[in-house]
């Protein structure tokens, strides 16, 4: 779905795309119980994976996301048989065939980069162009071609595509300079098709790492480690199929536990696993709010009064850079000085010019940001500029006096499964409107 006007102008047409807007009147106090999707940050990387398998894979749970149907499309131009419904996905990857995948969807989403593992992993080869997704700064891929490499294969950059080609890919000990998800699912992608064992070391420990491990275990591969800075991968060429069920989306979770706290509110997030959500219920709780955790779900309930807070963004477990953007609306409602540490990408303050248009008093130094709160904010027109900005702005707008109007809203449409309904459902005026 394109949400954007676009104008193509092509030998024989004028296209017009609709535009499409979030309206959000603030002020409500959001309440009640909200669902929490599969994790978004696993579906991506669960799909490419159920493609080393010989037979069909069932994913279980999947978040109803763009990002989701994107990659589903990309598998079925390569030969897969797709089909979706009630949020279980079949794939079955029998008769799939190496192709090449320079451009189209590969470049909307960041996630198509794990394409190039699995497919290495599958046929010896890959041909994948350098992915898109949001823009938060320089994103290299050094890492994961240093894995790629160190298994035994060639990498080649061929104008704007990675080539990747193994004759034979043999497990070896990988050492990652930097502590990178995407970088450590897909070696581990990759070793699941490769002869013999493979260590990476200072591996992430996120928990989408150890959903990927325990469907790749349920094929056939043998990984330990998982969770650890050690994982330890013992490829097969017989991987077969299996049922997997995703973990819950704790990003969407914090989504919903700071907008509780952002309005007021009294918001139980169900089907949760609390300890994934251990930063931020601290940071609720350091901030004034009262967080309750049960076994499957989490309470918020918000208050009028907030204490400054510092946060500082770390690989898990560690605040979540995800979640640093919404919770940084947060920050504005508290009285006193805030500061957020960004560490791990270089530029993911551009929701900030958006939040000072609403009133917001942030001022950004490198890879600090610091808020002097508490500022009452106004309802504006705002733009998003990637997903969890997009959140941010959300969540601006439901604590801000009068109407939003937020435009770029497919950044949002790649990662909140049914974001409208779930907020309206919680007493919040959020609605859609199209222009042409
Ligand atoms: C994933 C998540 C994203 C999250 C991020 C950090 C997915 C699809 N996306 O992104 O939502 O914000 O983890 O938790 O799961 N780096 C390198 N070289 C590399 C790889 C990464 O220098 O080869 C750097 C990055 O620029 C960044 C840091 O390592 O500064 C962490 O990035 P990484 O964990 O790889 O993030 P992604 O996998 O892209």
């Amino acid at each position: 779905m394109r949400s954007e006007i676009i104008l193509l102008l092509t030998s024989s047409r004028l296209e017009v795309i609709r535009l499409e807007k979030l309206m959000i009147r603030g002020g409500e106090q959001l309440s009640g119980h909200v669902t929490i999707s599969g994790a978004k940050n696993s579906a991506v990387a669960l799909i490419p994976a159920a493609i080393l398998a010989n037979s069909a894979v069932y994913l279980e749970n999947l978040p109803d996301i763009k990002d989701v149907h994107l990659l589903a499309e990309i598998l079925e131009e390569l030969g897969a048989k797709i089909e979706l419904s009630n949020g279980t996905m079949l794939i079955d990857p029998a008769e799939m065939r190496p192709k090449h995948l320079p451009n189209g969807k590969v470049k909307e989403l960041r996630a198509s980069y794990y394409l190039m593992g699995a497919l290495l992993g599958k046929f010896g080869e890959a041909y994948v162009g350098l992915p898109g997704g949001c823009n938060l700064g320089s994103r290299p891929v050094d890492q994961h071609i240093k894995g790629f490499e160190g298994l035994g294969a060639t990498v080649k950059n061929e104008s704007g595509a990675l080539h990747l080609q193994a004759d034979k890919l043999v497990g070896n000990r990988i050492f990652l300079d930097v502590v990178s998800v995407g970088a450590t699912i897909n070696i581990m992608l990759a070793a699941a098709g490769a002869k013999g064992q493979t260590i990476i070391e200072n591996a992430a420990k996120e928990p989408e790492i150890i959903d990927v491990a325990t469907l790749l275990n349920s094929m056939g591969v043998k990984i330990t480690g998982v969770g650890t800075d050690i994982i330890k991968i013992q490829g097969s060429d017989q991987l077969t199929g299996c049922r997997h069920s995703i973990i819950p989306d704790r990003i969407e979770a914090g989504t919903y536990m700071i907008f509780a706290a952002a309005t007021n509110g009294d918001i139980t997030v169900d089907n949760v696993i609390p300890k994934h959500l251990e930063s931020i219920t601290a940071k609720l709780t350091e901030l004034g709010a009262l967080v309750t955790e049960m076994d499957d779900s989490i309470r918020v309930i918000g208050q009028s009064y907030y204490k400054p807070v510092d946060i500082k963004t770390h690989t898990y477990p560690g605040f979540p850079t995800d979640l640093q953007q919404p919770f940084s609306v947060l920050l504005t409602h508290a009285e006193g000085t805030s500061m957020i540490t960004e560490n791990i990408f270089s530029s993911r303050f551009r929701h900030v010019d958006e939040l000072r248009r609403m009133g917001a008093n942030i001022r950004v130094e490198g890879r600090n940001a610091i808020f002097e709160g508490p500022a009452s904010l106004q309802g504006a027109s705002v733009k998003m500029t990637d997903l969890r900005a997009g959140a941010a702005l959300v969540t601006a707008a439901l604590s801000a006096e009068g109407i939003s109007q937020i435009s770029e809203i497919h950044h949002i449409d790649r990662g909140y499964e049914n974001l409208e309904k779930k907020l309206v459902k919680l007493g919040a005026k959020v609605w859609r409107v199209f222009e042409e």
